[in-house]
């Protein structure tokens, strides 16, 4: 099986399995407990933190242990709504965010929050000019992505940074699920980001765990309450041991891009050779500002889920656009935001790639397209 699904979730690495099964039989306290056993989990909880605290270059106190993406996101736009809510109530998020901050700010609108979306342009890169153009004065939230889980378009961070350098109040969230070890950290970790979120399961982590990146004197009100775990922030007895895999695979997925910095963009290079040549093949990922490991694509007349299966029954795995809107069979809202046709946008697929993936991994691939392109082809 080729798998290039890899912005949807990537497989555990044994490495961080074998930490996970391990500290599960012999971590058996609980952190918050005085004994022994409870110190003994403080100090791996406290190792891992400092570990991805470290990889970052930042300080272990601006690291709180989340559920993954989705909580991270719900947490930074709805705990600054709860917290800074007399100061101000509206919210400004890009038109390309993932649902997980999408639907989060739309459940602040019902609540009485003003949300504006700032565009994109037909590469579905944020306009800064007219997202400065939406700040008011009773604004507490910019929510950009660093890269779009959809097309893989990377976004102009350090520009919004230096806008919002004239905003001091204003706390700047960054989405970088999508982007932690695929492009540089420096391209989404600015000074003047206050949070970034981020989730183990896109680098080879446990599911279901992740962390904030949450700039040292911002606030944020709880949103779990409950026994204080996590400074008081968030409350629920601590997920040891896939915190403690999450970090090892942190600094693996580090590890092996620093081996080979280039082969992600080389893999990306030579399907997009390859499939430019094709008549009825449209891409939507930008030549540039693209993160390596994301290609959206179309073969006009042919919906995206026809092609996914049809690679399916030939042991190749891609998905719709994004894992979370290809079991709702709807339409990409990335696509939608960068003014695609509609028509075209429905027959758009998603192949996300992983270190671990080969050029020969590519060729396959190709073999098998141009099968079912000349299948499709006699069709239609
Ligand atoms: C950009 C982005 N944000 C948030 C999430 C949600 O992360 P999680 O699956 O950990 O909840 C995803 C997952 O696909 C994502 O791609």
């Amino acid at each position: 099986m080729i798998y290039f699904d890899n912005s949807a979730t990537t497989a555990i690495f044994p490495e961080s399995l074998d930490t996970y099964v391990k500290t599960s039989q012999r971590v058996t306290g609980n952190p918050s407990s005085l004994h022994f056993l409870g110190v003994q989990a403080t100090r791996l909880l406290e190792q891992a933190r400092k570990q991805i605290a470290d990889t970052l270059q930042v300080t272990t106190e601006e690291v709180a242990f989340t559920s993954g993406g989705t909580e991270g996101d719900n947490w930074v736009l709805k705990g600054t709504a709860f917290e800074k809510q007399a100061y101000g109530k509206h919210l400004i998020i890009s038109s390309v965010e993932h649902p997980a901050v999408k639907k989060t700010a739309e459940q602040l609108a019902h609540l009485g929050f003003d949300v504006d979306e700032a565009p994109v342009d037909k590469d579905g890169i944020v306009d800064v000019e007219q997202l400065a153009g939406l700040i008011r004065e009773d604004t507490i939230l910019v929510s950009v992505m660093a890269v779009n889980n959809e097309v893989g378009t990377v976004q102009p961070i350090q520009k919004i940074s230096s806008l919002l350098e004239k905003y001091p109040k204003i706390h700047f969230h960054v989405d970088a699920v999508q982007a932690i070890t695929k492009i540089a950290n420096q391209n989404w970790l600015t000074d003047r980001v206050d949070f970034a979120t981020f989730s183990a399961h896109k680098f080879h982590g446990p599911r279901g765990v992740g962390f904030i990146y949450w700039k040292s004197g911002r606030r944020l009100q709880p949103l779990m309450a409950g026994g204080g775990q996590e400074r008081e922030q968030r409350s629920g007895t601590e997920n040891v041991p896939a915190i403690v895999a999450m970090a090892k695979s942190l600094r693996i997925s580090f590890e092996k891009v620093t081996q080979r910095p280039e082969h992600l963009a080389d893999l990306k290079k030579a399907l997009i050779n390859e499939l430019s040549t094709y008549d009825k093949v449209t891409i939507f990922s930008p030549k540039e500002n693209c993160a390596p490991h994301i290609l959206c694509m179309a073969l006009k007349g042919i919906r995206g889920e026809v092609l996914v299966h049809a690679l399916e029954e030939k042991e190749i795995i891609v998905s719709t656009t994004s894992a979370c809107s290809s079991k709702k069979n709807t339409a990409s809202s990335t696509l939608a935001a960068m003014n695609v046709d509609s028509a075209l946008a429905t027959c758009a697929i998603r192949i996300s790639l992983d270190e671990s993936n080969t050029i020969a991994e590519i060729e396959q691939f190709m073999i098998v397209f141009n099968q079912l392109y000349q299948q499709f082809a006699k069709i239609n």
